[in-house]
């Protein structure tokens, strides 16, 4: 199993500090493709990779881990939240490929499918719920894609219900998977994601993001991390 490397943030640094660190992977690969994650334990991280510099964003191809199945507008649909955090605050060109959550979700996995192609992403930002699932993988989901389509659709508990994302396998083909989890409710699963893995026993779907060949980062804040062990988890920070 590949185990994460862990770094702990205090609640108010964990933004800049993930920011800072998807700044520097991207700095370092010029062109890259990147899925960035829903919720919104994202939002200040892209407002402050709005203020970077640094990034050339023309060599940047935006991508999405999942998407709700509404229209772009719509005050659920994850591109928007992008879009007020981030590519409204750049100046020059980036290239956006979003989920067109206002197609029929067949539909719109397909042709997310076709913008993906076969080659891997470069990093893929994702956030875990307090139920253990990422992107819109849920633990209620039989098949979440480990091997077959890199597109499916998805079925959350709760409204919005019916999503598109990455499957697990297109997840696990990419060079770099960073989890940001934030908050004192996500520190039970973040314990029990952790210890299946350490235990090779995955059953959440945040557990079995082992990336094929690629990194596997967790940025979490002190909260979130409140269950781990500083020797035994490999804690740094
Ligand atoms: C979504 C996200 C989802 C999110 C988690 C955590 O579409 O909602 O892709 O996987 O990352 O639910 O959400 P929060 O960051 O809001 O806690």
């Amino acid at each position: 199993m590949v185990v994460p490397a862990i770094e702990v943030f205090a609640p108010d640094e964990l933004a800049a500090a993930a920011a800072a660190r998807l700044s520097d992977e991207i700095v370092a690969r010029g062109r890259s493709r990147i899925a960035l994650a829903g919720g919104n334990t994202p939002r200040p991280i892209y407002e402050a990779l709005a203020q970077s510099s640094r990034i050339d964003w023309s060599a940047v191809h935006l991508f999405w881990g999942d998407e709700r199945c509404v229209p772009p507008d719509h005050a659920s649909s994850n591109y928007r939240m992008v879009r007020e955090t981030l590519i409204e605050r750049l100046k020059g060109p980036i290239h956006i490929h979003r989920i067109a959550g206002e197609l029929p979700p067949s539909d719109a996995a397909a042709a997310y499918a076709r913008a993906l192609g076969d080659e891997p992403l470069d990093i893929v930002l994702l956030g875990m719920g307090d139920d253990g699932h990422t992107a819109s993988l849920f633990p209620s989901m039989a098949d979440l894609g480990a091997t077959g389509p890199a597109v499916i659709r998805g079925t959350a508990p709760s409204e919005p219900r019916e999503r598109v994302t990455l499957s697990l396998a297109t997840i696990n083909r990419a060079r770099l998977v960073v989890f940001v989890i934030a908050g004192a409710a996500k520190a039970p699963r973040v314990r029990e994601v952790l210890d299946q893995i350490q235990n090779d026993a995955p059953v959440l779907p945040s557990a079995k993001v082992q990336p094929v060949s690629g990194r596997l980062l967790w940025l979490l804040d002190t909260s979130a991390a409140a269950e781990l062990n500083p020797r035994r988890d490999r804690k740094h920070g």
